[in-house]
Protein backbone atom coordinates (compact mmCIF):
# COMPACT_ATOMS: atom_id res chain seq x y z
CA UNK A 1 0.00 0.00 0.00
CA UNK A 2 1.25 3.63 -0.81
CA UNK A 3 1.39 6.15 2.10
CA UNK A 4 -1.84 7.59 1.69
CA UNK A 5 -3.52 3.93 1.14
CA UNK A 6 -2.41 3.27 4.58
CA UNK A 7 -3.16 6.61 5.68
CA UNK A 8 -6.74 6.33 4.77
CA UNK A 9 -7.07 2.47 6.02
CA UNK A 10 -5.46 3.88 9.25
CA UNK A 11 -8.62 6.30 9.52
CA UNK A 12 -11.47 4.00 8.60
CA UNK A 13 -10.27 1.44 11.03
CA UNK A 14 -9.82 3.93 13.65
CA UNK A 15 -13.49 4.98 13.89
CA UNK A 16 -14.70 1.26 13.11
CA UNK A 17 -13.18 0.36 16.11
CA UNK A 18 -13.83 3.70 18.52
CA UNK A 19 -9.83 3.41 18.44
CA UNK A 20 -8.16 6.85 19.47
CA UNK A 21 -4.47 7.31 18.07
CA UNK A 22 -1.79 8.87 20.57
CA UNK A 23 1.17 10.31 19.11
CA UNK A 24 4.84 11.62 20.65
CA UNK A 25 6.45 14.34 19.31
CA UNK A 26 9.54 12.25 18.60
CA UNK A 27 7.43 9.95 16.25
CA UNK A 28 7.96 10.19 12.36
CA UNK A 29 6.10 13.22 10.81
CA UNK A 30 3.60 11.30 9.13
CA UNK A 31 2.44 9.75 12.38
CA UNK A 32 2.32 12.78 13.77
CA UNK A 33 -0.29 14.28 11.06
CA UNK A 34 -2.55 11.63 11.82
CA UNK A 35 -2.26 11.01 15.33
CA UNK A 36 -5.49 12.35 17.43
CA UNK A 37 -3.62 14.07 20.42
CA UNK A 38 0.11 14.68 20.13
CA UNK A 39 2.01 15.56 22.95
CA UNK A 40 4.64 14.78 25.23
CA UNK A 41 4.99 12.12 27.85
CA UNK A 42 2.52 13.98 30.67
CA UNK A 43 0.26 15.21 28.26
CA UNK A 44 -0.38 12.04 26.64
CA UNK A 45 -0.55 9.76 29.74
CA UNK A 46 -3.60 12.61 31.07
CA UNK A 47 -5.25 12.26 27.40
CA UNK A 48 -4.72 7.80 28.05
CA UNK A 49 -6.47 8.58 31.30
CA UNK A 50 -9.52 10.20 30.18
CA UNK A 51 -10.23 8.74 26.86
CA UNK A 52 -13.42 6.98 26.35
CA UNK A 53 -12.10 5.10 23.00
CA UNK A 54 -12.08 1.28 23.28
CA UNK A 55 -8.46 1.29 21.87
CA UNK A 56 -6.04 3.56 22.46
CA UNK A 57 -3.05 3.09 20.05
CA UNK A 58 0.26 4.32 21.67
CA UNK A 59 2.49 5.82 18.91
CA UNK A 60 5.25 6.46 21.01
CA UNK A 61 7.85 3.81 22.95
CA UNK A 62 6.78 0.65 25.38
CA UNK A 63 6.84 2.73 29.34
CA UNK A 64 4.09 5.29 27.41
CA UNK A 65 1.94 2.35 26.69
CA UNK A 66 2.46 0.49 29.77
CA UNK A 67 1.62 3.86 31.54
CA UNK A 68 -1.67 4.59 29.59
CA UNK A 69 -2.35 0.64 30.24
CA UNK A 70 -1.75 1.41 34.02
CA UNK A 71 -4.09 4.35 34.02
CA UNK A 72 -6.88 3.32 32.22
CA UNK A 73 -6.64 -0.57 32.33
CA UNK A 74 -9.89 -1.41 31.12
CA UNK A 75 -8.92 -0.14 27.64
CA UNK A 76 -7.34 -2.07 25.29
CA UNK A 77 -3.72 -0.55 24.42
CA UNK A 78 -1.56 -1.15 21.34
CA UNK A 79 1.83 -0.10 20.85
CA UNK A 80 2.74 -0.83 16.88
CA UNK A 81 6.25 -2.53 17.41
CA UNK A 82 6.77 -3.82 21.13
CA UNK A 83 10.17 -3.28 20.28
CA UNK A 84 10.18 0.33 21.04
CA UNK A 85 11.99 0.72 24.05
CA UNK A 86 14.54 3.42 25.87
CA UNK A 87 17.80 3.88 26.97
CA UNK A 88 16.59 4.89 30.34
CA UNK A 89 13.80 2.21 30.86
CA UNK A 90 16.43 -0.17 29.99
CA UNK A 91 19.02 0.91 32.06
CA UNK A 92 17.26 -0.75 35.63
CA UNK A 93 14.78 -3.49 36.35
CA UNK A 94 12.57 -4.21 39.54
CA UNK A 95 15.38 -5.66 40.94
CA UNK A 96 18.09 -2.90 40.56
CA UNK A 97 15.97 -0.30 42.43
CA UNK A 98 14.89 -3.15 45.29
CA UNK A 99 18.75 -3.47 45.67
CA UNK A 100 19.70 0.03 45.26
CA UNK A 101 16.88 1.08 47.98
CA UNK A 102 18.69 -1.47 50.21
CA UNK A 103 21.79 0.70 50.17
CA UNK A 104 19.87 3.98 50.64
CA UNK A 105 17.66 2.83 54.05
CA UNK A 106 15.27 6.29 54.64
CA UNK A 107 15.46 7.40 50.94
CA UNK A 108 12.35 7.43 49.03
CA UNK A 109 12.32 6.75 45.32
CA UNK A 110 11.15 9.30 42.78
CA UNK A 111 11.50 7.82 39.18
CA UNK A 112 11.51 9.70 35.94
CA UNK A 113 8.32 8.90 33.94
CA UNK A 114 10.72 6.51 31.28
CA UNK A 115 11.05 4.02 33.31
CA UNK A 116 9.22 0.23 33.19
CA UNK A 117 5.99 -0.33 35.19
CA UNK A 118 8.13 -2.92 37.00
CA UNK A 119 10.34 0.36 38.52
CA UNK A 120 7.53 2.36 38.95
CA UNK A 121 5.72 -0.15 41.38
CA UNK A 122 9.03 0.17 43.74
CA UNK A 123 9.02 4.56 43.21
CA UNK A 124 6.84 6.68 45.67
CA UNK A 125 6.40 9.29 42.72
CA UNK A 126 7.02 9.71 39.54
CA UNK A 127 7.87 12.99 37.18
CA UNK A 128 8.27 14.11 34.44
CA UNK A 129 10.60 16.59 32.51
CA UNK A 130 7.93 18.91 32.32
CA UNK A 131 7.08 18.27 36.28
CA UNK A 132 10.12 17.28 38.46
CA UNK A 133 11.71 20.26 39.20
CA UNK A 134 8.45 21.68 41.09
CA UNK A 135 7.36 18.22 42.42
CA UNK A 136 10.55 17.92 43.88
CA UNK A 137 10.85 21.28 45.41
CA UNK A 138 7.37 20.52 46.64
CA UNK A 139 8.54 17.52 49.24
CA UNK A 140 9.66 18.80 52.75
CA UNK A 141 13.60 19.72 52.27
CA UNK A 142 14.19 16.98 54.63
CA UNK A 143 13.42 14.12 52.62
CA UNK A 144 16.06 11.72 51.47
CA UNK A 145 15.39 10.99 47.90
CA UNK A 146 16.81 8.70 45.31
CA UNK A 147 16.30 9.73 41.93
CA UNK A 148 15.74 7.23 39.08
CA UNK A 149 17.09 6.32 36.32
CA UNK A 150 18.14 9.12 34.43
CA UNK A 151 21.37 10.67 35.99
CA UNK A 152 21.20 13.77 33.71
CA UNK A 153 17.37 14.96 34.87
CA UNK A 154 18.42 14.18 38.30
CA UNK A 155 21.93 15.90 38.71
CA UNK A 156 19.82 18.67 36.71
CA UNK A 157 16.88 18.75 39.72
CA UNK A 158 19.47 19.28 42.18
CA UNK A 159 21.56 21.81 40.53
CA UNK A 160 17.78 23.97 40.05
CA UNK A 161 16.76 22.56 43.87
CA UNK A 162 20.01 22.51 45.91
CA UNK A 163 18.87 18.82 46.80
CA UNK A 164 21.11 16.45 46.58
CA UNK A 165 19.34 13.59 45.28
CA UNK A 166 20.70 9.69 45.08
CA UNK A 167 21.32 9.37 41.43
CA UNK A 168 20.90 6.10 39.05
CA UNK A 169 23.38 5.60 36.82
CA UNK A 170 21.28 6.02 33.56
CA UNK A 171 21.02 8.19 30.44
CA UNK A 172 19.15 8.92 27.52
CA UNK A 173 21.23 7.97 24.39
CA UNK A 174 20.30 10.26 21.93
CA UNK A 175 20.34 13.11 24.59
CA UNK A 176 23.64 12.35 26.60
CA UNK A 177 25.64 11.86 23.18
CA UNK A 178 25.18 15.60 22.17
CA UNK A 179 28.47 17.30 22.82
CA UNK A 180 28.96 20.87 23.71
CA UNK A 181 31.81 21.43 21.49
CA UNK A 182 29.44 21.00 18.93
CA UNK A 183 27.12 23.12 19.78
CA UNK A 184 29.78 26.21 20.93
CA UNK A 185 30.87 25.53 16.93
CA UNK A 186 27.38 26.09 16.06
CA UNK A 187 26.80 29.26 18.01
CA UNK A 188 30.00 30.80 16.40
CA UNK A 189 28.11 29.94 12.98
CA UNK A 190 24.74 31.08 13.98
CA UNK A 191 25.72 34.40 16.76
CA UNK A 192 21.83 34.63 16.19
CA UNK A 193 21.06 31.53 17.42
CA UNK A 194 19.28 30.98 20.68
CA UNK A 195 20.18 27.27 22.43
CA UNK A 196 17.15 25.03 23.60
CA UNK A 197 17.71 22.13 25.35
CA UNK A 198 16.06 19.05 27.20
CA UNK A 199 17.53 18.07 30.26
CA UNK A 200 17.88 14.48 29.41
CA UNK A 201 21.02 16.24 27.93
CA UNK A 202 24.44 15.98 29.66
CA UNK A 203 25.19 18.66 32.33
CA UNK A 204 28.07 20.28 29.66
CA UNK A 205 25.84 20.61 27.06
CA UNK A 206 22.91 22.40 29.85
CA UNK A 207 25.71 24.93 30.50
CA UNK A 208 25.83 25.88 27.40
CA UNK A 209 22.02 26.21 26.40
CA UNK A 210 20.12 29.95 26.65
CA UNK A 211 16.50 27.18 27.62
CA UNK A 212 16.30 23.65 29.24
CA UNK A 213 12.61 22.21 29.61
CA UNK A 214 10.73 19.76 28.31
CA UNK A 215 9.41 19.05 24.83
CA UNK A 216 6.37 20.99 25.88
CA UNK A 217 8.37 24.21 27.65
CA UNK A 218 10.46 24.03 24.74
CA UNK A 219 7.68 24.30 22.64
CA UNK A 220 6.26 27.07 24.51
CA UNK A 221 9.51 28.82 24.88
CA UNK A 222 10.36 29.17 20.82
CA UNK A 223 6.27 29.95 20.29
CA UNK A 224 6.72 32.88 22.66
CA UNK A 225 10.81 33.88 21.87
CA UNK A 226 10.99 37.21 19.24
CA UNK A 227 14.02 35.13 18.10
CA UNK A 228 14.45 33.74 14.63
CA UNK A 229 16.50 30.61 15.09
CA UNK A 230 16.84 28.13 17.37
CA UNK A 231 19.73 25.46 17.94
CA UNK A 232 17.12 22.69 19.25
CA UNK A 233 19.53 20.07 21.47
CA UNK A 234 16.76 17.26 22.02
CA UNK A 235 15.09 14.68 18.87
CA UNK A 236 14.75 15.44 15.67
CA UNK A 237 11.14 14.87 15.89
CA UNK A 238 9.96 17.83 17.36
CA UNK A 239 10.97 19.94 14.92
CA UNK A 240 7.56 18.86 13.21
CA UNK A 241 5.59 20.61 15.49
CA UNK A 242 8.20 24.00 16.03
CA UNK A 243 7.84 24.26 12.16
CA UNK A 244 4.28 23.70 12.11
CA UNK A 245 4.00 26.43 15.30
CA UNK A 246 6.56 28.65 13.61
CA UNK A 247 6.92 28.72 9.88
CA UNK A 248 8.62 32.17 9.96
CA UNK A 249 11.51 30.58 12.63
CA UNK A 250 14.59 28.23 11.60
CA UNK A 251 15.46 25.09 13.43
CA UNK A 252 19.04 23.76 13.52
CA UNK A 253 19.46 20.07 15.11
CA UNK A 254 22.10 19.20 16.74
CA UNK A 255 23.89 15.72 15.76
CA UNK A 256 25.03 13.41 18.49
CA UNK A 257 28.71 13.17 16.80
CA UNK A 258 29.99 9.61 15.45
CA UNK A 259 27.20 7.54 16.48
CA UNK A 260 24.44 9.11 15.21
CA UNK A 261 24.11 12.16 13.01
CA UNK A 262 20.67 12.99 12.87
CA UNK A 263 19.42 13.10 16.43
CA UNK A 264 16.71 10.27 16.22
CA UNK A 265 15.76 8.10 18.73
CA UNK A 266 16.26 4.80 16.91
CA UNK A 267 12.92 3.24 19.09
CA UNK A 268 10.88 6.26 18.80
CA UNK A 269 11.35 5.95 14.76
CA UNK A 270 10.48 1.86 14.68
CA UNK A 271 6.65 3.03 14.49
CA UNK A 272 6.03 3.29 10.81
CA UNK A 273 2.57 3.91 8.81
CA UNK A 274 2.58 0.34 8.21
CA UNK A 275 2.81 -1.37 11.68
CA UNK A 276 0.46 1.43 13.00
CA UNK A 277 -2.18 0.06 10.15
CA UNK A 278 -0.98 -3.46 11.23
CA UNK A 279 -1.53 -3.30 14.67
CA UNK A 280 -5.15 -1.37 14.44
CA UNK A 281 -6.19 -4.39 11.91
CA UNK A 282 -4.87 -7.09 14.01
CA UNK A 283 -5.13 -5.32 17.66
CA UNK A 284 -1.75 -6.42 18.27
CA UNK A 285 0.56 -6.64 19.83
CA UNK A 286 -0.99 -5.31 22.86
CA UNK A 287 0.14 -4.22 26.30
CA UNK A 288 -0.68 -6.87 28.68
CA UNK A 289 -0.25 -6.26 32.55
CA UNK A 290 -0.70 -8.00 35.42
CA UNK A 291 -3.54 -6.07 37.84
CA UNK A 292 -1.47 -6.43 40.81
CA UNK A 293 1.34 -4.45 38.96
CA UNK A 294 -0.91 -2.34 37.32
CA UNK A 295 -2.51 -1.69 41.22
CA UNK A 296 1.55 -1.12 42.23
CA UNK A 297 2.49 1.01 39.58
CA UNK A 298 -0.38 3.27 39.46
CA UNK A 299 -0.11 5.31 42.53
CA UNK A 300 2.94 6.67 42.47
CA UNK A 301 1.60 7.71 38.68
CA UNK A 302 -1.54 9.22 40.05
CA UNK A 303 0.36 10.77 43.32
CA UNK A 304 2.26 12.83 40.02
CA UNK A 305 -1.13 13.72 38.63
CA UNK A 306 -2.97 15.05 41.82
CA UNK A 307 0.46 16.77 42.87
CA UNK A 308 0.68 18.37 39.39
CA UNK A 309 -3.02 19.39 39.71
CA UNK A 310 -2.46 20.99 42.83
CA UNK A 311 0.56 22.83 41.90
CA UNK A 312 -1.26 24.26 38.76
CA UNK A 313 1.30 22.61 36.24
CA UNK A 314 -1.78 20.73 34.97
CA UNK A 315 -5.48 21.23 34.98
P1 LIG B 1 8.95 14.29 27.34
O1 LIG B 1 8.62 13.88 28.74
O2 LIG B 1 9.43 15.71 27.27
O3 LIG B 1 7.84 13.97 26.42
O4 LIG B 1 10.21 13.44 26.87
C1 LIG B 1 10.12 12.06 26.77
C2 LIG B 1 11.36 11.50 26.23
O5 LIG B 1 11.47 10.33 25.98
C3 LIG B 1 12.45 12.42 26.04
O6 LIG B 1 13.50 11.80 25.43
FE1 LIG C 1 14.24 7.06 25.66
FE2 LIG C 1 15.93 8.87 24.84
FE3 LIG C 1 14.38 7.69 23.09
FE4 LIG C 1 13.34 9.45 24.84
S1 LIG C 1 14.80 9.88 23.21
S2 LIG C 1 12.51 7.44 24.30
S3 LIG C 1 14.61 9.02 26.63
S4 LIG C 1 15.98 6.71 24.33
Amino acid sequence: MTNEELIHEIQRLKSEKNAVILGHYYQIDEIQALSDYVGDSLALAREAQKTDASIIVFCGVHFMAETAKILNPTRKVLLPDMDASCSLAESCNGEDIRNFKKQYPGHIVVSYVNCSAEVKAESDLICTSGNAEKLINALPPETKIIFAPDKNLGGYINSKTGRNMVLWNGVCTVHDSMEAENILKMKIANPDAVVVAHPECNGAVLKVSDFVGSTKAMLNYIKESGKKKFIVATEAGILFEMKKNNPDKEFLTVSNGEKCACAECGYMKMNTLEKLYNCLRDESPEIVLDTELIEKAKRPIVRMLDMSAQLGIIK
